[in-house]
């Protein structure tokens, strides 16, 4: 399958570009980025030949199976792909507002043959697939608990190799094309153009809360899609609370009655990725404790700990997986368009996220006029 590439920044370079290289059966044909030079640094150290700046140009090309969607604001450039008969893999989140999400659901419906898979590399993670399993048909646990703090990306950089940034951007109607982040170093800013439309879709009393929506959104939407593979999508939000736009707090009721803590933060001065997902049974907890997501070998660990003989003694075990979900999405999205597997992370979970982020933001107490 030939794989024409939309955005080569930093995901793109720290992740999927390297993993897609190593895998039998997908070609990285083309390139695409508004920034030349950009282009031409990533496109030389990877070997591609076949370069555009022009994404609609990218989409005219016929020798394209797919497109791997890697730009930041990108509910529009999926369409695109899927109009122009490419297959897509898209990075989270699928669109930054549920209507964006339904349009592009819409889309797929019409053209049953195409494949998008969203890139929550964590539902091609082994320990995930491994807790679900475990989780899925077992008694409903006591809880379960969502920590999520991203840390800020300039402590982890330098370990992922180079990352070619070039700042020519064209002036593209004053709309800004990258987060920030890597421009920064320091934890996005909210696209200015992105907020408008998120805050379009709230009401007045809630407008105000872009920003805790987006932190919601890029940071936690990985942890519930994870919620939601596992245990479906909770049925309401009981509680949510907010302490500075980066930071949220919420507690979910889950279909099955159990109550999920979550805690989300960006920005904070960890040199650590701080990620778990934990499920707290009667007489035994699993915590998965998740790597950098920017490090390809960072891995996933599995704790676990369980009470036997009547809580008698305690059996634990630690366990680390090593398997990378960027290169094993890949592998996933190259065989679901062969026909050969189902499809995972699916834009059905994706705009479930999306909403399930809108619900948290809109049980935030609503500011008091005036302030
Ligand atoms: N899965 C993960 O763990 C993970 C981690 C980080 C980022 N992401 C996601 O990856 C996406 C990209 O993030 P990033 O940090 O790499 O952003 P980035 O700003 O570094 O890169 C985006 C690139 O896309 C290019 N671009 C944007 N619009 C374009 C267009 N119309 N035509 C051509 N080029 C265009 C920009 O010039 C830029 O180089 C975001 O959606 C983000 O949520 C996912």
């Amino acid at each position: 399958m030939r794989v024409g590439i939309l955005g080569c920044g930093y995901i793109a370079q720290s992740r999927h570009l390297p993993a897609i290289r190593e895998i039998a059966g997908l070609e990285l044909a083309a390139l695409c980025d508004l920034s030349a030079g950009t282009l031409q640094l990533v496109a030389d150290y990877h070997n591609v030949a076949t370069r555009y700046t022009s994404y609609a140009d990218m989409l005219a090309d016929d020798t394209l199976d797919a497109i791997g969607v890697l730009s930041y604001d990108h509910a529009a450039d999926i369409l695109a792909a899927l109009r122009a008969g490419k297959h897509v893999m898209t990075e989270k989140p699928l669109a930054f507002t549920v209507g964006e999400a339904e349009e592009i659901k819409a889309v797929l419906a019409e053209n049953p043959d195409l494949v998008l898979q969203v890139g929550y590399q964590k539902l091609h993670d082994p320990a995930v697939l491994w807790l679900a399993d475990k989780v899925r048909g077992a008694r409903a646990p006591r809880a379960v608990e969502i920590h999520d703090y991203g840390a800020i990306l300039s402590r982890v950089r330098g370990d992922f190799g180079p990352i070619f940034r070039v700042d020519d951007l064209p002036d593209v109607g004053g709309a800004a094309v990258r987060t920030t982040v890597a421009a920064t170093g320091k934890a996005a800013q909210v696209n200015p153009e992105v907020a408008r439309r998120v805050a379009a879709t709230l009401p007045a009393t809630h407008a105000s809360f872009v920003e805790t929506y987006m932190t919601a959104l890029m940071l936690g939407s990985h942890d519930f899609s994870l919620l939601n593979f596992c245990y479906g999508m909770p049925r309401q939000v009981l509680f949510a609370h907010t302490a500075g736009p980066k930071h949220v707090q919420a507690v979910l009721e889950l279909e099955n009655g159990a109550l999920c803590n979550v805690d989300l933060q960006l920005g904070t001065n960890y040199g650590w990725w701080d990620e778990r997902f934990s499920v707290y049974g009667d007489d035994d907890q699993v915590d998965l404790r998740f790597g950098n997501p920017f490090l390809a070998f960072s891995g996933t660990e599995i704790v676990t700990r369980s009470t036997v003989n009547d809580n008698d003694r305690t059996v634990a075990s630690s366990y680390r997986s090593f398997e990378d979900g960027f290169k094993n999405e890949w592998i996933h999205f190259r065989d679901a368009v062969a026909g050969e597997a189902a499809v995972r992370s699916t834009a059905d979970i994706a705009t479930d996220d999306i909403r399930l982020v809108r619900d948290i933001v809109m049980r935030l107490a609503a500011p008091a006029a005036g302030s």
